[in-house]
């Protein structure tokens, strides 16, 4: 730990997360709020720190949804360490962990037998991309971050922009149902060889690790063709999936261009408007995905 960790509380109920947050409404402080799956990692702990930086509270949850894995998905290899996550949320100065059960978030059991069940419509963003891929996904994440907030009330969350798409359903939400929460992006944290944090990178062995870094470099090679006067949106999709696919030997779920707010492709984009560039491949036992922002030329 480093010299800002401090005493950390960590709650399992929302009862309890209550109980914390009540007198931090009652005093008029503010709350920061940091939603991850656990598992926690760099691109966690500069979500922790930017958090820390403009409120006074941050909470940090650590829940692994299982309405949000699509079936035959990683569930149950999720990558999970509790105590390690609790040392990492108080060494950056977080002072609450609420780290609840399956039953705290879905007290009726969970809505997985229909996913149909699920109430929240995560909007018309959630539908290309990662919708296309895994069609419930998102229905799963719209319920459990509605729970959550629900839980917390009034807050900034923060979110990071390497789910992109993710940051955007969530903006849908609260514009849609009227949430008292602010929604925070920020930028990607990336290894030193251009590779996204994220909790499955751990699934990757030694190859696949030395080639993923591949996804950043194309997406860099596609935003600099963008900037050209006169590009093409196909043949920039197509120039970033190749470049992926001759180290993966396999196809990308997708390589698209798109317009940062509807996700889907953009409609006679002219230069000087922003783009949204992602990318998204199976590597191995990983999943992978990632997306940088880039200018119209
Ligand atoms: O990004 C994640 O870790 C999850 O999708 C989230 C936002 C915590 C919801 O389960």
């Amino acid at each position: 730990m480093t010299s800002a960790a401090k005493s950390i509380s960590v709650v399992n109920t929302v009862a309890n997360l209550a109980a914390h947050l009540d007198p931090v409404h009652a005093d008029g402080l503010t709350v920061g709020f940091v939603p991850t799956m656990g598992a926690l990692h760099d691109g966690h702990a500069s979500l922790i720190d930017a958090s820390v930086a403009s409120t006074d509270v941050t909470v940090v949850s650590i829940f692994v949804n299982p309405l949000q894995f699509v079936p035959g998905e990683d569930l149950n290899v999720y990558p999970r360490d509790i105590d390690g996550d609790v040392a990492r949320c108080a060494a950056h100065g977080a002072a609450v962990v609420f780290a609840p059960s399956v039953n705290a978030i879905y007290p009726k059991g969970l809505p997985l037998e229909g996913i149909d069940a699920a109430k929240i419509d995560p909007g018309e963003v959630a539908q290309p991309l990662e919708g296309r891929e895994r069609p419930t996904h998102f229905i799963g994440v719209a319920e459990v971050i509605t729970r959550l907030f629900t839980a917390m009330g009034p807050c900034r969350a923060f979110f990071g922009e390497k789910d992109f798409q993710q940051l955007q359903v969530v903006r849908h939400l609260v514009a849609e149902l009227n949430m008292p929460i602010a929604v925070v992006g920020c930028p990607t944290v990336r290894e030193s060889d251009g590779l996204a944090w994220s909790s499955r990178n751990v699934h990757l062995n030694d190859r696949e690790r030395a080639t993923a870094p591949v996804l950043y470099r194309a997406l860099q090679a596609a935003a600099a063709a963008v900037a050209e006067p006169g590009w093409d949106r196909m043949a920039v999709e197509a120039t970033m999936s190749t470049m992926i696919e001759a180290e993966l030997a396999g196809p990308v779920d997708y390589a698209a261009v798109v317009d940062p707010l509807t996700l889907l492709p953009p409609e006679d984009p002219r230069p000087g408007d922003e783009l949204r560039l992602l990318v998204a491949c199976q590597f191995g036992e990983a999943r992978l995905i990632d997306n940088v922002g880039a200018v119209a030329g």
